[in-house]
């Protein structure tokens, strides 16, 4: 892996994901995709970028047994996570494959979930075309995505929290997606948009929450990235962590969720 490239989403990816994912922030934010989306019974759904399978598997608990749960992921080793985790339930799909060449029929899915993934993706409009091929008339989809810049905690040391967010700023192709996916949606020929904001906010510190393992992911990406040594990555870690035994606890980002649909 060369340094310049952005998260690996390998055996060390999917453990930090596991963490982060079953955190109840995460939980806040599946429920609230699956609220958006409205799946009914013996529906068709898709998950794009599934990762760790925990929205297939709550979109496979909405369509039933009579429905179908596609999901895709361009990492074997997610899909082979995500395949034990959705074990005992043969109404959920799993195929390797690109955001950008679904290997889904056209106008087959009635819904789609698309969960941290886009911000990953070189060429999103490519993305969203797919998307837009593969639901039926008048699908929907639930999209999230994460405004990186407005990512905070307090901390003792301004400049070092600087330099350490500038290096995650590798971590994916766009970091500032929700602010230009809509114009991008209704490129690719979406209707009926709306757009809302999930802040992840905590003033209570726990080693669960959300805030706590995005803060290991951060510590573990960064080290030889802009000159960040993992002394700095550690120290940065280090002061979070007394911060909140301190109860002086802090953490923000805010996370937007598109719902959009396919002309009837
Ligand atoms: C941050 S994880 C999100 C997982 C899941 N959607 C969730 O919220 O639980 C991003 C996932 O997208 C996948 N991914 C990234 N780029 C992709 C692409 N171009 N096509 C398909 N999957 C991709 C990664 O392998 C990873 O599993």
């Amino acid at each position: 892996m060369s340094i310049s490239e952005g998260l690996q989403f390998d055996d060390a990816m999917v453990r930090t994901l596991e963490s982060l994912y079953q955190t109840k922030e995460a939980a806040i934010r599946r429920k609230m995709v699956l609220d958006a989306l409205q799946l009914r019974l013996g529906e068709c759904a898709l998950d794009i970028g599934t990762g760790p399978g925990f929205v297939a598997l709550e979109m496979a608990a909405a369509v039933g047994s009579t429905g179908q749960v596609e999901c895709i992921d361009d990492s074997e080793t997610m899909i082979n996570v995500a395949l034990k985790r959705c074990a005992g339930k043969p109404w959920i799909c799993f195929q390797l494959g690109d955001a950008t060449e679904l290997p889904v029929a056209s106008n087959s899915c009635d819904a789609a979930a698309v969960v941290q993934v886009y911000e990953f993706v070189p060429n999103v409009p490519r993305a969203l075309e797919e998307l837009h091929l593969v639901l039926r008339p008048g699908g929907r989809a639930a999209i999230v995505s994460t405004d990186w810049p407005f990512i905070a905690w307090n901390s003792s040391d301004d400049a070092r929290m600087a330099r350490i967010l500038d290096a995650f700023s590798e971590h994916c192709a766009h970091i500032t997606l929700p602010r230009i996916l809509m114009p991008m949606l209704k490129a690719a020929g979406f209707v009926s948009s709306s757009q809302s904001v999930l802040p992840q906010f905590s003033v209570s510190y726990s080693p669960d929450r959300f805030g706590v393992h995005m803060a290991g992911l951060i510590r573990a990406f960064v080290p030889g990235r802009r000159g960040v040594t993992q002394e700095e990555a550690a120290a940065w870690l280090d002061d979070l962590t007394h911060t909140g035994e301190r109860g002086e606890w802090f953490f923000n980002v805010n996370q937007h969720l598109f719902l959009v649909e396919k002309a009837a």
